[in-house]
């Protein structure tokens, strides 16, 4: 009976370009998963894959479909690029498989809602991967606000700014900060607060000295549920004086503010208790307690999945929640367009 608990999972990797060698080096994967199959359009990825990671007697194709059939599968890991995620998704789901898939869900909204109702209509998990809710630093910032430390929240603003040439589809595409790395941020906005987004007003551009063909610069107000206003302000072709890619946080609250610079630099100052002038604040250590098995981005994110598989739960990055993210990239980018505020819906 214990041996039937913890058996390991028949898996096929659809994509297996550079992130899938990160999922599959895991902890996670590699007590869990055996992998069966390997699915990429360019075989030889595919059978590089398989040789560094697959079971004896994997199979290698180029039809996802036929993969799983041929090796009876039953969790998809997607970790194709974005536009393929739908069809991946759908396929696996309506083969009877759980799925894992990399950020973002989908390209557009409606794929993303088909994709949430074929999940739920199936009675399978698909989760997408949200590493960055996996990380000590954020966690700990989460914990803070969830202790009351700065009262009620009602402000969270975060700045990002780097300046990478990666070369490549993101130099050529639309929005690549939008859609290509404000995902991470917005749900870290989510997380952070527990809220959710109800309506945006954005502007994007392309500063001068942009090597992106459009949008490499963002700047966003959501208003959020619980009375929570965030601001984004963002930009992917900042030369010098760079934030982390978790981005610099501030959070306001009723009794005092937090400032995290995204690593391990956190300062918390409140009302001194005995008085409530503005002259009377007071530092606060911030307690770095966490739940250390949570903390390792993608192979927490990866084992948090398969213990919902295991226990029939669901994991934090579900796809019912995780499209609320996915919504405010979209409305972002549908109030750039309008030129207006925008409600969002998931
Ligand atoms: N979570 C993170 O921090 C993080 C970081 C980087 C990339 N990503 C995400 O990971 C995903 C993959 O990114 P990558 O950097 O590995 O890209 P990549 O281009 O290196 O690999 C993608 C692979 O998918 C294959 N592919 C494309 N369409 C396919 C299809 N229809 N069927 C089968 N295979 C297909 C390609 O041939 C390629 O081998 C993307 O969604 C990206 O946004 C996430």
């Amino acid at each position: 009976m214990a041996k039937h608990k913890n058996r390991k999972f028949k898996t096929v990797l659809v994509g297996c370009g550079s992130m899938s060698s990160a999922w599959l080096s895991s902890k996670a994967a590699k007590n869990n998963i055996d992998m069966v199959g390997f699915v990429d359009l360019i075989p030889a990825a595919a059978e590089k894959r398989a040789e560094e990671f697959g079971d004896a007697g994997a199979i290698i194709g180029t039809n996802l479909k036929n993969v799983i059939v041929e090796s009876g599968a039953e969790i998809l890991f997607d970790v194709s690029i974005p536009e393929a995620h739908y069809q991946n998704t759908m396929t696996a789901l309506s083969l009877g498989l759980h799925v894992m898939g990399e950020k973002p869900m989908a390209d557009t909204m409606p794929r993303a809602r088909k994709m949430v109702a074929a999940a739920k209509k199936s009675n399978r998990i698909y989760a997408v991967i949200q590493n960055r809710r996996y990380l000590k630093d954020i966690q700990i910032v989460k914990s803070a606000i969830q202790s009351g430390v700065i009262g009620s929240i009602h402000t969270i603003q975060s700045d990002f700014f780097l300046g990478p040439h990666f070369g490549g589809f993101r130099d050529a595409m639309d929005h690549p900060l939008l859609l290509d790395m404000a995902i991470h941020t917005f749900d870290a906005a989510r997380y952070i607060t527990g809220a959710d987004a109800q309506s945006v007003f954005c502007k994007a551009f392309n500063p001068e000295g942009s090597w992106y063909a459009h949008g490499a610069s963002a700047n966003a107000i959501f208003e959020m549920n619980k009375g929570i206003s965030y601001i984004y302000n963002g930009s992917w072709c900042a030369i010098g004086q760079n934030t982390s890619w978790e981005s610099t946080w501030r959070v306001m609250g009723t009794k005092g503010a937090i400032l995290w610079d995204g690593g391990d630099v956190l300062n918390c100052e409140v009302y001194s208790s005995k008085n409530k002038s503005p002259s009377k604040l007071k530092s606060i250590k911030i307690p770095k307690k966490v739940n250390r098995s949570k903390i390792l981005g993608h192979d927490s994110n990866i084992q948090e999945f398969i213990d919902a598989v295991r226990k029939k739960t669901k994991p934090m990055t579900y796809c019912v929640d995780n499209i609320k993210s996915l919504a405010m990239v979209d409305g972002a980018i549908k109030s750039d367009k309008a030129g207006r505020m925008i409600p969002i819906t998931d």
